[in-house]
């Protein structure tokens, strides 16, 4: 689409102050700029003088407090001023730039376009800089930095995606610009279908535009990706902290059936020692495919299987479609239409596409009152024991061969705006998602919901855990899923997955190990597969491949005390729990094309095979001690270091200075409780912190603030090593435990263990220690040392000397 069709926004005639706002008045055209923050500014412009009923699905926080900002006329423009943030508003023509209070600039309109309409068609062009990169976008596949790109915002199923294939199921439309190792970051928000032009068209401007709605961006200052990331959720909302069987390993297909199948998968988990939380049931679960049945020849007792199932420690998710089928036999279709509660055209007649049982209506979630009715339907299920939901083909995806998803003009109850679904397509999963999340919040006021979703739009973490749908079992995929699951954690959506094995076609052994080894670090867990594909459960290819995966899986779940302390992380900050190396050293340009390695929280580097054939590969250190996992070598960064990685090996390195928590094995989450917590050790010459969190793992009442924090610390100087562990804070106490520390890579043989100041004995073995408590052991081999004490909730020091 050529340029020259757009009316540009002209001449700025005059301007006035209102609270936070200020509005800019180019004849007819109007610019409002509200300062949310000293560095968060809001932008809206509107053609005709009149600007849009003001709301969104998108965003949370709508009250702001007062910003002290001075407001300046220099002639030629106009400068506003926070103690953050200085924007110029350039007057013939209006064009907007942002500077740092110093003067540096961050980002501008580009100046011969800056903003601009073409009928229905909003557009903001911005200056490219040649060394500015780009990242977030959601659901993207291709590379981890985005410059050079075009992508569209049309929530769509992709049944086997490619690294080129745009638009996928979900629309997040923010970015973060990095450039200098500096970020800010725009959101637009506005759900029509969008597109993101990055330097496709043009080597000298980016753009943004929407076929229809208001031009409305939030600009984020930073200059911190994290800064930008927590200003950002705090406006679309974070993740509340998920149930923690969550965190676990998850078994799929479509679909397991009948209910003595899914026992026997379940009992195979426990025979084969391999962990894993939860199986889920795909479509055939149902009566002809129909949402909220059961097929009762397949599952006659669904009840007595989830029983029996949890009695072995396994939850179950069912997957629930948007499509009701249109049958008078139907008691929820007959409900539907008798209450006005699917989308119909503007004659009044009801939509109706293809589903899994046939043709369908759709609910129209932008009604509130069919949100309560589409999620008080899941009661049964959840009575009889269902814990998740998984709300798929919510794009909605249409089984027809044109749009694949409804008529542009069918209507939606927006609010009674009656809008058309040009509109209300890339939120209508988030609201499916909605719906159900108060739902099951309704049924279980305290417990915490687990909800997946296919579909999304900005906002979808407060309600959903997220995968990237249909993948498929080679290795282009199995790479491609790093940097797509890293740039949806830059927007905002920590829990992510993709199918670990693939979903469409067979994995080869060596496949199905890679994947685990990388999906054990995913925060989102799930293997999964197609109707006809072989079967990859990880024990379907023998022994010698089943063996790896399990230990793959046994050290994730020794792990889950610090991913679900990232979680927490996650709800009191915004940040992604697997990240790219850039949203911990953005200072490092080396970092912005890394999408073949990542961090799990900041403490461990993941840097996994995904090429068939190869045990080897290079790993790139940013700044820093790197500690290898395995053999304990530390590296100094920056540096490439070529490591080992037969197909048993996934290289991981640590943090020097990182303290991670960790538990014994269990096959399911809470199998047991956590006794001894372990904390596995890095020590580093400069003092380093960590905060563990801890709740009890399924209700809500750590949103009353019933859940706790403990304190570590630890340093090493003139050859010893102090650790500290503050008083637990909090009002939660966790289950009577000891600690189990080991401290990694000691540089001196240890004569002395005291703790508070007390000389600790010396266990006579490794396996002596396990048995009792206040002990210590020195393994000369390893150069570690093991300290077992009580945790008594209190303050407690250990020297090492
Ligand atoms: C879609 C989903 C897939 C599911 C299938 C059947 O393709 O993406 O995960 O198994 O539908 O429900």
């Amino acid at each position: 689409m050529s340029e020259e069709n757009f009316e540009f926004l002209g001449d700025l005639i005059s301007y006035k102050r209102e609270g936070n706002d200020v509005l800019l008045i180019c004849g007819v055209p109007q610019v409002r700029l509200s300062l949310l923050t000293p560095d968060i500014v809001r932008v809206r412009a509107t053609k005709n003088g009149k600007f849009e009923l003001d709301y969104s699905w998108a965003v949370i926080k709508t009250e702001w407090p007062k910003v002290e900002y001075t407001l300046k006329d220099r002639g030629s423009y106009l400068e506003i001023l926070t103690d953050r943030l200085l924007i110029r508003v350039n007057k013939s023509p209006c064009r907007l730039s942002f500077f740092y209070p110093s003067g540096e600039l961050v980002n501008e309109d580009f100046p011969p376009f800056g903003i601009g309409w073409q009928g229905e068609r909003v557009k903001c062009w911005k200056t490219m800089p040649y060394d500015e990169h780009y990242f977030g976008f959601g659901e993207k596949s291709g590379p981890l930095n985005k410059r050079r790109k075009r992508m569209v915002m049309w929530n769509t199923g992709s049944y086997g995606f490619d690294w080129e294939t745009d638009p996928l199921h979900k629309s997040i439309p923010f970015f973060i610009g990095i450039k200098d190792g500096k970020a800010y970051g725009i959101f637009f928000d506005n759900t029509y279908k969008t597109v993101f032009d990055m330097g496709f068209t043009s080597e000298e401007y980016y753009s943004f535009e929407a076929e229809g709605g208001e031009l409305n961006y939030y600009f984020f200052l930073g200059p911190e990706v994290r800064r930008i990331l927590e200003s950002f959720t705090e406006l679309t909302g974070r993740m509340p902290i998920p149930p923690k069987w969550s965190l676990g390993h998850h078994q799929c297909r479509y679909s397991y059936y009948p209910a003595s199948r899914v026992l026997e998968i379940a009992d195979r988990f426990r025979k084969e020692g391999i962990p894993a939380d939860a199986i889920w049931l795909d479509i055939h679960y149902m009566d002809g495919f129909e949402v909220f049945t059961w097929d009762k020849r397949r599952f006659p007792d669904p009840k007595k299987l989830i029983s029996k199932l949890r009695e072995k420690g396994f939850k179950v998710v069912v997957i629930i479609d948007p499509g009701i089928k249109a049958s008078y036999n139907s008691k929820i279709y007959q409900e539907g239409i008798l209450n006005d509660y699917f989308c119909k055209y503007r004659t009044g007649e009801i939509y109706y596409g293809k589903l899994w049982p046939g043709i369908c209506a759709f609910p129209d979630f932008t009604d509130e009152n069919v949100r309560r009715w589409w999620g008080d339907l899941h009661r049964d299920l959840i009575k009889i024991g269902v814990e998740g939901i998984w709300n798929d083909m919510n794009e909605p995806t249409i089984q027809s061969r044109d749009l694949r998803t409804m008529d542009p003009d069918v209507i939606h109850f927006d609010r009674g705006l009656r809008t058309p679904h040009a509109k209300n397509h890339n939120v209508y999963g988030l609201l499916e998602c909605q719906a159900t999340y108060e739902g099951l919040l309704r049924m279980n006021p305290n417990k915490r919901p687990f909800i997946l979703s296919r579909a999304g739009y900005a906002g979808i973490q407060r309600y959903a855990a997220v995968w990237t749908g249909d993948n498929t079992a080679n290795w282009e995929h199995l790479a491609l899923q790093i940097p797509m699951l890293l740039n949806l954690g830059l927007s905002g959506v920590p829990f992510v997955g993709c199918d670990i094995g693939g979903f469409i076609g067979t994995p080869s052994p060596e496949l199905l190990v890679r994947w685990y080894q990388i999906g054990v670090f995913v925060p989102f867990c799930r293997n999964h597969t197609n109707k006809r594909s072989y079967d990859q459960e990880p024990w379907m290819f023998g022994d010698y491949y089943k063996d790896i995966i399990r230990r793959y899986l046994k050290l994730r779940y020794r792990l889950i005390p610090y991913l679900y302390t990232c979680f927490y992380e996650h709800w009191k900050k915004g940040y992604p729990i697997m990240r790219p190396l850039l949203f911990e050293f953005q200072d490092d340009r080396n970092t912005y094309n890394i999408q073949d390695e990542f961090l799990v929280g900041d403490s461990l580097l993941i840097a996994p095979i995904i090429k068939e054939a190869i045990n080897h590969r290079l790993v790139y250190l940013p700044k820093g001690i790197w500690i290898d996992y395995w053999t304990h070598s530390p590296y100094e960064g920056p540096c490439y270091i070529e490591v080992e990685a037969p197909l048993d090996k996934v290289p991981i390195f640590v943090k020097a200075g990182s303290i991670i928590p960790m538990q014994p094995d269990m096959d399911h989450i809470d199998q047991k409780p956590v006794d001894p917590l372990i904390l596995d050790v890095y020590p580093s010459k400069e003092l380093s912190k960590y905060t563990l969190y801890e709740d009890d793992g399924l209700t809500l009442n750590y949103r009353k603030g019933q859940y706790c924090l403990t304190n570590f610390s630890c340093i090493e100087k003139n050859g010893e090593i102090e650790f500290t562990v503050k008083a637990r804070e909090g009002n939660y106490s966790p289950p009577r435990r000891s600690f189990w520390i080991q401290f990694n890579n000691v540089n001196f043989k240890p004569k002395e263990v005291l703790l508070n100041q007390i000389k600790l004995d010396k266990a006579s073995s490794f396996n002596k220690l396990r048995k009792t408590v206040k002990r210590w052991f020195y393994d000369s081999s390893q150069r570690t040392v093991y300290v077992k004490i009580p945790d008594n909730g209190l303050k407690q020091h250990i020297k090492l000397s």
